[in-house]
């Protein structure tokens, strides 16, 4: 049926093409890599962009400040949210792959914070967990971080201690990190970063602890959806001029499933950057902490209007009932001619597969237990209660992943990419992955790098939270070893 529609549409095109050469106009349309999107097609999208300090192209030397500041989110409101450098979202870091990047990191939050960068292969002491690879940053307290940028692709950053409220008052931003070598048939980039925020009418945060112990237990979404930090944004296109869209879902428990009617969208890849192949999708599907990198293609009719929107997605008990999709991004279609698209590659990257005969099994069962509060833990064992995972450097291992839980849970790996062990997947690496409620899959991990202590857990902040959370050593066997402190216990 979808795929009907996207039909439809490019006869549409190819109907108007016809008619112009009916009446003696050029007999196909320009050819979109001509012409340029419409004047200020995406302006009301930008993002703050912090100030480079180092003169060296292949160093971003920049300044992030956590604190508190008043920003408008629901027009003529103020909302009283914790930001980076004063905006929600924080500011977009943006580089390219091998560059150097320096953060000079500071806390004026009244609470103690630590910032993690969310896929990207940092040196174990720049992944900022706290009491682990660094102690927290107190309020007034600074951090220097640096690291150097090894993957292309779509990452983002966000606070690692207290995550579930702090990110959810307004703590996150975009970081990307560009290839060159990317064809330029993929399209104009689009960074959308997908939030939600629990306010009342008044702009007013709702409490972090809204809902108890449900909150903890369904994961706390926000009543109000932003894309790059507003309210229904619009995004201004041309029909058949292709944009490469790189969406990142930094919620705390919200999954998306973005549907754009008339509309298929050509997915290239996700958390790592490319994929192997590219993939003709009608939606986008992304867990807390998941990356979409897609292509797409304006189809509609000159002159018309469109909107994105967020369609209620399973992901365990009550997650969708009752509930209506919700717009998200509003896109308007200017009146000029349409241009051709540029085909998009089908074959993207080399992806080989992690050779697994020798790999360590072990199975992770995320597990719930509810009592006078609700315990959440791998293997029965909540995180301030658990072991670390002890790994050889150097070792590939397959991991089972189990939910017989009555929710879906987004599993996310610190420090390495893993691949899906799943044949009915186009290849890609991964740092965020489902795991749909009674189910299970299947990851292949090789570590062989950085030793050092990293984390998993689910990426519904509150479920992390909750206990869903763990540590795993990566031991060098040459080297001495220090087993790392007992986690700490935040909550409670
Ligand atoms: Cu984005 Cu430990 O997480
Ligand atoms: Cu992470
Ligand atoms: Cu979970």
């Amino acid at each position: 049926m979808r795929a009907n529609a996207w039909k439809w549409s490019w006869l549409f095109v190819l109907g108007a093409v016809a008619a112009c050469e009916r009446l003696g106009e050029p007999p196909s349309p320009q050819p979109a890599r001509d012409v340029s999107q419409p004047a200020g097609w995406a302006d009301e999208l930008a993002m703050a962009v912090p100030t480079d300090l180092d003169p060296d192209p292949r160093v971003l030397e920049i300044e992030i400040e956590a604190r508190v500041a008043d920003v408008e989110i629901l027009p003529g409101t103020t909302t009283r949210a914790w930001t980076y450098n004063g905006t929600v979202p924080g500011p977009m870091i943006r580089a390219k792959l091998g560059d150097r990047v320096i953060v000079h990191f500071k806390n004026s939050l009244p609470e103690a914070t630590t910032m993690h960068w969310h896929g990207l292969r940092v040196p174990n002491e720049m992944d900022g967990t706290p009491g682990v690879t660094q102690p927290v940053i107190e309020t007034g307290g600074e951090f220097r971080y640096e690291f150097t940028l090894r993957d292309a692709g779509t990452y983002w950053y966000h606070p690692h201690l207290d995550s579930s409220t702090q990110v959810g008052r307004g703590l996150y931003g975009a970081f990307i990190v560009e290839d060159p070598a990317d064809p330029p048939a993929f399209g104009d980039d689009l960074v959308l970063l997908l939030s939600d925020m629990g306010l009342d009418e008044n702009g007013e945060l709702v409490p972090a602890d809204s809902g108890g112990n449900f909150g903890d237990l369904f994961g706390r979404e926000g009543s109000v959806l932003l894309v790059n930090g507003k309210v229904l944004p619009t995004l201004k296109v041309r029909t058949g001029k292709q944009q490469r869209w790189r969406v990142i879902n930094s919620t705390r428990a919200r999954y998306y499933n973005l549907r754009l009617r008339n509309h298929r969208f050509m997915r290239l890849g996700g958390d790592n950057g490319l994929a192997a192949r590219s993939q003709d999708v009608y939606n986008l599907i992304l867990t807390p902490g998941e990356r979409a990198d897609a292509v797409f293609t304006p189809a509609d009719p000159p002159g018309t209007n469109n909107v994105l929107r967020w369609v209620p997605t399973e992901r365990g008990y009550g997650s969708t009932y009752n509930r209506a999709s919700e717009q998200m991004l509003a896109i308007e279609t200017v009146a000029d001619a349409p241009v051709a698209p540029e085909p998009i590659p089908a074959e993207l990257r080399a992806i080989e597969p992690l050779d697994i005969t020798a790999a360590t099994q072990r199975t992770l069962d995320l597990t719930i237990a509810i009592a006078s509060t609700v315990e959440m833990g791998v293997n029965g064992v909540p995180y301030w209660e658990a072991k670390p995972l002890e790994i050889s450097l150097g070792d590939t291992e397959v991991w089972r992943i189990v939910n017989n839980t009555d929710f879906s849970h987004p599993f996310h790996l610190h420090g390495y990419f893993f691949q899906v062990l799943d044949e009915t997947r186009v290849p890609e690496w991964k740092d965020t992955v489902n795991v749909p409620t009674k189910s299970e899959l299947t990851i292949a991990v090789r570590f062989d790098e950085r030793p050092g202590t990293w984390m998993y857990h689910c990426h519904i902040l509150d479920h992390a939270e909750a206990g869903m959370m763990g540590h795993l050593v990566v031991r060098d066997p040459g080297a001495p070893y220090t087993p790392p402190p007992p986690p700490a216990h935040h909550r409670h």
